[in-house]
């Protein structure tokens, strides 16, 4: 639902967010004066956050959690044996109720239509956690983590920058990159296709030839609709995908739901692992990096490639907490990310 500026604006405002949070780092490490320092906004302080988990959750309970009590609040960590939701009690009832008592919803659901229930009847913002077709707190934290290694991409040429020059840090400006992602077709390939078009960066995709390891209709028809067709590529041979990379993607083969076809999918995935050989037949560049939003299985990408200096993976499982923050500081403290562009 962000515009390309939003986006933008969102992940710079976790890059600041993220170098004046950071406790055990001295003031020169974070670039200012003692007498400098900041503070995360308290935008949340006095509110509460309801984290709404039907699914299993490390990274991204952590980093909501985490990032609310530097924000000033409180998160109420809301699992599916906890509340009435889904048995007693519908999700329309349970908007209203939560809403009347929070000031965010942060929900991960099965069924994408349950978090489109929720926002439906929600007094307050619902910012969605992961469903069957989206993820898209995990691209920003991607975005997040491939502006910071902006220089091992040559030839940096133009990209974003600081929304205000004279705050410090600046987020590295990001060349335009080809990004490939081998593998299937699932909730967070979804939000790198309707992301990375719009920001400039290509996508290459290669997914079992089987329409259920593409796209669903309703996910491409968004990406359509905003016109990011045009700068994807997706075909069926991994080898193909990756030619040109700068960056290799890949997501587990059995998401969360999914584990009754565990057999079938093993055997439709073969040949899917991302691994060095791989990518050198392919022809991705000689400095690809990796992303994994995690949690990884060994068959989807190999060792060599998962702990070795390609893999940024550990980096950007951090990144969830600064970008998932500056979600929250701005559409649960502030209530508007329309105007995200005017606020930092
Ligand atoms: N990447 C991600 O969403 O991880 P969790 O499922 O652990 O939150
Ligand atoms: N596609 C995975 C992502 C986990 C973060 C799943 O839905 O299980």
């Amino acid at each position: 639902d962000l515009s390309p500026s939003q986006v933008n604006s969102i992940v710079s405002h976790a890059h600041y967010l993220k170098h004046i949070s950071l406790p055990w780092l001295s003031p020169q490490q974070r670039g200012v004066r003692a007498s400098k320092l900041r503070m995360p906004s308290q935008s949340l302080f006095s509110k509460s956050i309801a984290l709404i988990f039907s699914k299993r959750s490390t990274r991204t309970r952590l980093s909501a959690e985490t990032a609310t009590v530097l924000l000033g609040g409180k998160a109420l960590f809301l699992g599916k044996d906890d509340i009435q939701l889904g048995v007693n009690e519908s999700a329309r009832d349970t908007a209203r109720v939560i809403g009347g008592m929070c000031q965010g919803i942060f929900a991960r659901v099965g069924d994408h239509n349950e978090i489109e229930e929720l926002a439906e009847y929600s007094p307050v913002p619902v910012l969605n956690a992961l469903s069957s077709l989206w993820h898209p707190t995990q691209i920003l934290a991607d975005l997040l983590t491939l502006h910071e290694h902006a220089a091992l991409f040559s030839d940096p040429v133009e990209g974003i920058q600081n929304h205000n020059p004279k705050r410090l840090p600046q987020l590295p400006p990001l060349r335009p990159l080809t990004v490939a992602y081998v593998g299937d077709s699932a909730n967070v390939l979804h939000d790198m296709l309707v992301t990375y078009p719009r920001l400039g960066h290509k996508l290459r995709v290669a997914s079992p030839d089987n329409p259920k390891y593409r796209a669903p209709q309703p996910v491409w028809d968004r990406v359509v609709e905003l016109g990011c067709d045009a700068g994807i590529w997706w075909g069926t041979d991994p080898l193909e995908a990756v030619r040109g990379a700068d960056v290799v993607v890949t997501d587990t083969w059995i998401s969360m739901g999914q584990e009754a076809e565990k057999e079938e999918r093993l055997k439709a995935f073969q040949g899917y692992q991302v691994t060095e050989a791989l990518c050198r037949k392919g022809g991705a560049n000689t400095n690809w990096k990796f992303l994994h939003c995690l949690p990884r299985k060994e068959h989807e990408v190999d060792d060599e490639v998962f702990y070795g200096p390609r893999s940024l993976v550990f980096p950007e499982s951090d990144n969830r907490k600064w970008s998932i923050m500056a979600v929250f500081d701005l559409l649960f403290g502030k209530w508007d990310l329309s105007a995200a562009d005017g606020v930092f």
